[in-house]
């Protein structure tokens, strides 16, 4: 049965898009058949893996605006890394192909449908309807939303069974992931009962600061230990990553940024089988 997992958190720089292209790729290094969904305009999880975000190409906005078929937007990836070979450590021994990572793009274009919100009642579950359809060839259908609480967001969270919150550790993002656990809850109780928090997960993370330790302990005392996943430590080569058009895998294989990713992979690839 296939996985459906969103990373979710309504403020933009807290590490959705790398936690959902990195965690993507590494399942598919693994020889899971994976979908990764850009649901965000701006297009970040695209351009990572060197796709072009071309509105005039069959993408997530066509899909959502039934222009275009399951089949007609999903794309293979092909990371930068296996065209050209300019990596500054160029770890080709240890490089990770991947064949079976598969992607629905986005474009800017997709914005039309954030901005003119839902046009029927009932167009929160289309995603869902779409994706529940025809993506159970997939292991893994890992959602990218964007950095807001409109349509696209709540689709995502519509559409996906298993919720992860990437947040900063600072007092401000606190407010940030009680607006999200109320959000779960409120799409979990109407449209997807399927839809739970599967975990929080520390990112930029420092642990010889005192806030993180704190916020840390705070999850644990209100969601409980097995709610907070392994962390993802502040790396300059996560950051960098995405100009390679590829995952830290493949960029930077022996960084910490690849070593947390890999922990988090192991966290969830374990929930699957003991919520
Ligand atoms: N652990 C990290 N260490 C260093 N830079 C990071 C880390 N995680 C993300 N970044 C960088 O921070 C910025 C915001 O991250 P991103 O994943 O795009 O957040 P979001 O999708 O939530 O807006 C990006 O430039 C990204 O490359
Ligand atoms: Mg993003």
């Amino acid at each position: 049965m296939s996985r459906y997992i969103v990373f979710a958190n309504r403020k933009g720089g807290c590490g959705k898009t790398t936690t959902a292209v990195n965690i993507s790729y590494i399942f598919a290094a693994q020889n899971k058949k994976v979908l990764l969904i850009d649901l965000d305009p701006q297009a970040h999880a695209t351009l990572s893996l060197n796709i072009n975000p071309d509105p005039e190409r069959p993408n997530i906005y066509h899909l959502l605006d039934k222009k275009a078929s399951f089949k007609d937007v999903v794309q293979r990836v092909v990371p930068a890394s296996q065209i050209i070979s300019n990596l500054p450590n160029d770890p080709k021994q240890d490089r990770i192909k991947v064949d079976n990572l598969y992607i629905i793009p986005s474009s800017r274009n997709l914005s039309v449908v954030e901005i003119s919100g839902p046009k029927f009642s009932g167009d929160e579950l289309y995603l869902a309807e779409i994706l529940h359809n025809n993506a159970s060839e997939f292991d893994y259908v890992i959602i990218d939303p964007p950095p807001s609480v409109g349509i696209l967001s709540v689709s995502a969270l519509v559409a996906a069974k298993e919720a992860y919150i990437p947040m900063p550790m600072h007092f401000l993002a606190m407010e940030g992931l009680a607006e999200m656990t109320r959000l779960i809850y409120q799409i979990n109780a109407t449209w997807n009962p399927e839809l739970k928090l599967y975990g929080i997960i520390p990112t930029f993370y420092n642990k010889n600061t005192r806030i993180a330790k704190e916020i840390a302990s705070d999850i644990v005392k209100t969601f409980g230990a097995k709610s907070l996943a392994p962390p993802i430590r502040q790396n300059v080569a996560l950051a960098e990553a995405p100009g390679h058009g590829t995952s830290i895998f493949e960029y930077a294989p022996d960084s910490i940024g690849a070593e947390d990713y890999e922990s988090l992979a192991n966290f969830i690839e374990a929930k699957g089988d003991n919520f």
